[in-house]
């Protein structure tokens, strides 16, 4: 037990230590999400003060005990008037404490949701829709053809505001990015706003926050944060239409995923494909991950989700779908070309 304990923990600190850039509410990357690190700090201080100055009086009280003297040995409920009123004293003090400490705390609580969830002008709007387990994030724009749509991975630009439009399809979900922002639900008829600045590039961890049913927790996604000229160039490069397929075996695969059902649920814009129940497919292998976080995106892997997605995510509302082993293989290797 000692032998696995001191093999666990290093390797636990080292996993940890690994997290602190991709999903950690104690390593912020933004103004909002330093404000509620600060603001955890504040509180876990001021409460482990208390909880100390409460431990040290209990163990005064304890301790001290044997010294305490009743007044007057033969009349055991006669009192000590000017013991009496220095306790009335001290315990409305710790009372008047007490309710300062709250109200205090409320305040600063209050003061932080206001400042969070805030609107903070103009910059990249992108409306993101809860799903049974997977997310679809839209970039609005007042031109239609440039709307932006994908699902589960987005890209946004360093140092500028960014508001998300936050609903839901099904049930409730919340949406937290804990590096950059804090939670924010979504909710089905209703739109809740979350915005929110970060002002170091890097790949971000985010995670439904909010239980929704079986797969809650590889309801996963992943925040891309770049230049301005490079989300500019990401942007340009989701608007065009999908790859066309560079091999006979690609070409089978298109071909394929047209006839099939798959055609039904998902679009892949440039093609037949145009059904929008399941994820958009347009520039499925320029993600990092399948599935919402799952599973890394590799041919194999997209094989064995196709083959069998409920023994890697039990529940999910994609189907099984019969095929054949030359038929699955021509329709992962289209799907692997969709950069
Ligand atoms: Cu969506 Cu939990």
């Amino acid at each position: 037990m000692r032998r696995c304990v001191a093999l666990i923990l290093p390797l636990a600190v080292l996993a940890l230590a690994g997290c602190q850039d991709w999903q950690s509410a104690l390593h912020p990357r933004g103004p909002e999400a330093r404000h509620l690190d600060d603001l955890f700090w504040l509180f876990t201080w001021i409460l482990t003060a208390i909880w100390v100055a409460v431990m040290v009086a209990v163990a005064l009280a304890v301790f001290s005990r044997s010294r305490r003297r009743t007044v007057h040995p033969d009349e055991p409920l006669a009192t000590n008037e000017r013991a009496e009123r220095r306790y009335t004293g001290v315990v409305w003090t710790l009372v008047s404490a007490t309710g300062a400490v709250v109200i205090g705390l409320s305040i600063l609580s209050y003061a932080s949701q206001q400042r969070l969830f805030g609107h903070k002008g103009e910059g990249v709007n992108i409306r993101i829709t809860g799903h049974q387990w997977w997310w679809e994030i839209r970039y609005e724009d007042p031109r239609p053809d440039r709307i932006v749509t994908t699902a589960n991975e987005f890209t946004v630009p360093v140092g500028q505001p960014i508001t998300l439009k936050l609903t839901s399809d099904d049930v409730i979900h919340s949406f937290w990015v804990p590096s950059v922002m804090g939670k924010q639900d979504l909710i089905p008829g209703r739109e809740n706003l979350i915005t929110f600045t970060v002002d170091k590039p890097g790949i971000y961890r985010g995670q439904c926050a909010e239980y929704c049913g079986l797969q809650h927790a590889h309801m996963g996604m992943l925040l891309h944060v770049v230049s301005r000229e490079e989300f500019d160039a990401w942007q340009q490069a989701q608007l065009q239409d999908a790859a066309a397929p560079d091999t006979e075996e690609r070409r089978q695969g298109q071909e394929l995923f047209q006839k099939k059902p798959c055609v039904m649920c998902h679009q892949i814009r440039g093609t037949q494909a145009g059904s929008r129940v399941g994820p958009e497919l347009t520039h499925l292998a320029s993600r990092r991950y399948l599935a919402a976080g799952t599973v890394p995106m590799s041919r194999g892997n997209l094989a064995a989700w196709i083959v069998d997605p409920h023994g890697i995510k039990p529940g999910v509302n994609m189907p099984l779908i019969k095929l054949e082993p030359d038929e699955l293989n021509a329709i992962s290797a289209y799907l692997e070309g969709l950069k």
